[in-house]
């Protein structure tokens, strides 16, 4: 497998210009200060020693960012750079390929459906998920989340899926509509990723693009991608400046 080329700079520049627009939108950029405020009690004796690992803890590029004590520490607006970072080849794809219709395993905080919304506002959007929100770090991160959900519900062009994909992908996959681009990032065990990948399969045509997420980051992940057929399908790996592979997958 081989990785992919690397993206023009007015590619680049469109999509920090429109991350930029998209957190402004949320007033996310404000977290920092709303944490400060809206954590006091709990945090009132602790706001010094945080607001001085907020400012000088250094960040490497590479750390999870699931991990508790980063995530602590990691000031909001280096995360939002590390997540534009991490995801700017797909949305570099989206921007050249336009698809029509997309179907996203794994909503996450949204941010991938709100790209769309300024990227490609035609778009038909799928998404199946457990929309728990169980995933959610912080308070100001379940705020977003529910302001995001709010936000899209309303919008024709948006279909959400709840529950669990195992049962919800097989009773839904005969009724969907074939997918230009299919994003697989939904729970990482074998068994639901193995799943997710067999009914996307069914939604596949000849001009349908699979992108896996977490490829080298999650064991289980890389045991499905590895296990398709690369007599039917071509296999790229797909590597951002930070953060886990993508893997793009295509019928041959
Ligand atoms: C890593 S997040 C998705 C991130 C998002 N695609 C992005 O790029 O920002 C994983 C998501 O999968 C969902 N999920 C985990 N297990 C699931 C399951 N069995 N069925 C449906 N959704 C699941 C979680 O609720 C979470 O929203």
């Amino acid at each position: 497998m081989k990785p992919k080329k690397i993206d023009p700079p007015e590619l680049k520049q469109k999509i920090s210009d429109t991350w930029r627009e998209l957190i402004n939108d949320l007033g996310h950029q404000n977290v920092d200060v709303d944490i400060l405020q809206e954590l006091t009690e709990d945090l009132r004796n602790k706001t010094e020693v945080l607001e001085t690992f907020r400012k000088y803890l250094p960040c490497s590029p590479l750390a999870p960012t699931n991990n508790f004590w980063h995530r602590y520490f990691t000031p909001q607006k280096e995360l939002n750079k590390r997540y534009r970072l991490s995801h700017q080849p797909l949305w570099s794809w989206i921007i050249r390929n336009e698809p029509s219709k997309t179907l996203e395993i794994g909503f996450g905080k949204g941010f991938n459906l709100l790209m769309f919304l300024k990227l490609n506002p035609d778009c038909d959007y799928f998404c199946f998920d457990l929309f728990d929100g169980s995933f959610l770090f912080w308070y100001f991160e379940k705020r977003l989340y529910r302001k995001i959900l709010e936000k899209v519900k309303a919008i024709d062009s948006v279909h959400l899926f709840k529950g669990d994909t195992r049962k919800t992908l097989p009773k839904w996959v005969d009724k969907l509509p074939s997918m230009d681009l299919i994003l697989i990032d939904g729970g990482h065990s074998y068994e639901v990723c193995k799943n997710d990948w067999i009914c996307s399969k069914r939604l596949m045509s000849s001009k349908t693009t699979v992108w896996f997420h977490d490829y080298s980051y999650s064991q289980e992940v890389d045991r499905v991608v590895d296990e398709i057929d690369e007599d039917v399908f071509s296999k790229k790996v797909i590597r951002p400046k930070i953060g886990p592979y993508f893997v793009k997958v295509e019928k041959k």
